[in-house]
């Protein structure tokens, strides 16, 4: 299906309203679920589905360990809209389509954004199954996801990106980290295309840069996300050490297994977060 700029806020809402309508009400909190973290969406009771090929404009996610469902569902109180499976750029996607679950999200209500990845990690005694709370990212895809036409019925052209993973959210992630006795690092997660994995050398370049973990998602999210005024926490499971900090050679299997592994942590992390920070709804009837 083609998305067309100038039409966007039209398929945004030919998208949302079939959504909207099974619904009893509407989601505030979004959850993007990287690579071997389905699971989650899974778990969930009371849930309404949308495989994405029956959303009107909307790709099919192609990745193994993405099977591609919005799952709408009660958690805590509240209403959470989960995403199971993302669009990359190296899958062969647009600016347009990466980022469209994340607007559709906006579109449905969601005013905050829990945006989780498998990811490599580059800090210094990082370890494989590691939790890491995003706390900034770089931008290496070599493009940017607002790129084109600005949509002002979303945000400004220049959005400002001075704190993209919300101060208030990460120290909500952190003092429910510390009730639970869940080890959390924190750091700087870099984005990079993909889909082949990083060389040594470019992974001590990163680490050079500032990084601290290394993934092929996220930071279009995150951007679209900002852009759109949603409030944003990245959580990286650390799937395996980066290109040349370990013996081994990376596979894709690697990184969905550290992803179930750890997704019972990531579960209990992502449920006191929502606890921290939602109060619970009253029904709602749709304006
Ligand atoms: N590099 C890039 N992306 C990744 C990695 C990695 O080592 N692990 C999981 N996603």
């Amino acid at each position: 299906m083609t998305l067309l700029p100038n039409h966007l806020h039209e398929q945004l809402a030919d998208i949302a309203a079939p959504i909207l309508s099974k619904c009893n009400q509407k989601p505030t909190v979004g959850i993007v679920l990287g690579s071997g973290l389905s699971g989650f969406g899974d778990s969930l009771t009371d849930a309404q589905v949308f495989p994405y090929s029956e959303l009107p404009h909307f790709p099919d996610s192609t990745v193994a360990g993405h099977s591609g469902k919005l799952i709408i569902a009660p958690y805590k109180g509240t209403t959470i809209a989960c995403l199971q499976g993302r669009f990359h750029y190296y899958e062969g996607y647009d600016n347009a389509q990466v980022t469209l679950p994340v607007r559709l999200l906006k579109q449905l209500g969601v005013e905050t954004l829990i945006l989780t990845n498998a990811a490599g990690g580059i800090q210094d005694g990082m370890s494989a199954d590691d939790l890491m709370l995003i706390t900034d990212h770089l931008n290496m895809m070599g493009r940017n996801p607002l790129t084109g036409k600005n949509l002002d019925f979303l945000g400004p052209r220049f959005p400002d990106m001075t704190n993209v993973y919300s101060q208030k959210l990460q120290q909500a992630a952190l003092s429910v980290a510390k009730q639970q006795g869940i080890t959390l690092k924190q750091g700087v997660y870099a984005g990079v295309t993909g889909p082949s994995y990083e060389t040594p050398a470019e992974i001590r370049m990163l680490k050079t840069l500032g990084a601290d973990a290394v993934g092929m998602s996220t930071v279009p999210e995150a951007i679209a996300a900002r852009h759109a005024g949603i409030d944003v926490l990245g959580l990286s499971c650390i799937s395996n050490l980066a290109a040349g900090l370990h013996h081994t050679t990376l596979t894709h299997e690697e990184v969905l297994e550290a992803g179930k592994s750890v997704a019972k942590t990531l579960q209990t992390l992502v449920g006191g977060v929502l606890d921290a920070i939602t109060t619970p709804q009253q029904p709602k009837t749709f304006a």
